[in-house]
């Protein structure tokens, strides 16, 4: 447990010092049309950057274009570099760092908009597209592998400091660790060695291909909140191997299946009205109906906080008895598909 006054004094994460311990979380965006940086997402990262964050943290960067969950969301790309530099460097002249979180979606990307065969460790229907998901090979996890090793190099080439390696919420890594998900009877598949394979794989690989260049953390599960997922021991277990690896300088710590649990993360109701209206017939019918049942260390992570005040840190700074105003409402999470934002803000305000 960190004393509150050391919240604020800078601290060291791998290589990157970082003016305070206050990192803004991961929310994705949705500001990204053709899967490109536009001056609406550098807008929203500097939001947090003026209002006092230690670093802030770019959501989703997918390794491939399969590994996104939808076609609009940023692949590591060269043709990606341009903007993202743009971004890293307005960040940086506001004195934040900044952290690009990659991954691959697994089972959770949308085939029907990516239109590429999504992938999970055993073959499985996808609720999102109604399309089979296929099971990976042995090829393709090589390839996802070096896909993560070379975004890790693309992004210290656009001029982030840190890389979050997404390994929750039954995105691909997470699908490999958890049991339920994970069916195998392969090496990848079984023990708990054989589900972290492709997770310590994806890990010393980037580590491996930046060295000590840019700070490395994992987002992690400790409980996919569905019976039979993967939990707090092995999760535990997993985070030790992580760490002897010498392949990740912190984990942020996440819980909850995109896949199968949702809201599981999130403290607070769940908006089912608001959610079933950013989708078409038939998935908005399905969500009125189902989604009650469907949608159920030292450094600070804040994500919906900072959405309501970007400049919440500032204001702490300035003054201890600053209380957040995030009321946990969560009807910030459907705006994720047409510009991620606090509904309870004034226009302009996140
Ligand atoms: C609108 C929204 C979008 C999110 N998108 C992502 C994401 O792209 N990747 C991720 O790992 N977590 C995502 N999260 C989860 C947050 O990073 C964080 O783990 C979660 O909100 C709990 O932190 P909080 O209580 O400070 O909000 C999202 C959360 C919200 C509210």
């Amino acid at each position: 447990m960190v004393a509150v006054a050391d919240v604020f004094a800078p601290a060291r994460l791998g290589p990157v010092e970082l003016r305070n311990r206050v990192i803004k979380a991961a929310t994705f965006e949705g500001m990204t049309p053709h899967a490109l940086v536009t001056d609406d997402l550098i807008a929203y990262h500097l939001r947090p950057a003026r209002g006092g964050v230690g670093m802030t943290t770019v959501a989703y960067c997918a390794v491939s274009p399969e590994g996104r969950t939808d076609r609009h969301q940023i692949w590591m790309r060269p043709e990606a570099v341009p903007g993202l530099r743009r971004l890293t460097g307005a960040v940086h002249a506001e004195g934040a760092a900044v952290c690009a979180q990659i991954g691959h979606a697994g089972p959770v990307a949308n085939a029907a908009s990516t239109r590429l065969p999504a992938l999970a460790p055993t073959r499985r229907p996808s609720p999102l597209s109604m399309r089979m998901i296929k099971a990976a090979s042995a090829s393709d996890l090589q390839r996802i592998t070096h896909a993560h090793a070379q975004a890790a190099v693309t992004a210290r080439e656009a001029g982030f400091d840190a890389v979050e390696l997404h390994f929750g919420h039954n995105y691909l890594v997470s699908s490999f660790l958890s049991p339920r998900l994970n069916k195998r009877t392969d090496e990848f598949g079984g023990s708990l060695a054989n589900r972290a394979r492709v997770a310590r794989a994806i890990a010393s690989a980037v580590r491996d291909a930046v060295g000590g260049q840019l700070a490395i953390t994992a987002k992690l599960n400790m409980d996919d909140g569905v019976p039979g997922g993967f939990w707090l021991d092995e999760s535990i277990q997993v985070a030790q191997w992580l760490e002897a690896d010498g392949s990740v300088d912190a984990l942020e710590l996440t819980a909850g299946s995109s896949l199968l649990n949702p809201m599981y993360l999130f403290t607070g109701d769940a908006p089912i009205r608001e959610f079933a209206a950013v989708f078409p017939q038939p998935l908005r019918a399905g969500i009125q109906l189902a989604g009650g049942r469907f949608l159920r260390f030292t450094f600070v992570a804040l994500a919906r906080a900072l959405l309501r005040e970007p400049d919440l840190i500032r204001r702490m700074q300035a003054d201890p008895a600053v209380r957040s105003l995030c009321i946990h409402c969560n009807k910030c999470l459907p705006t994720i598909y047409r510009g991620t934002h606090c509904v309870l803000a004034a226009p302009g305000e996140t």
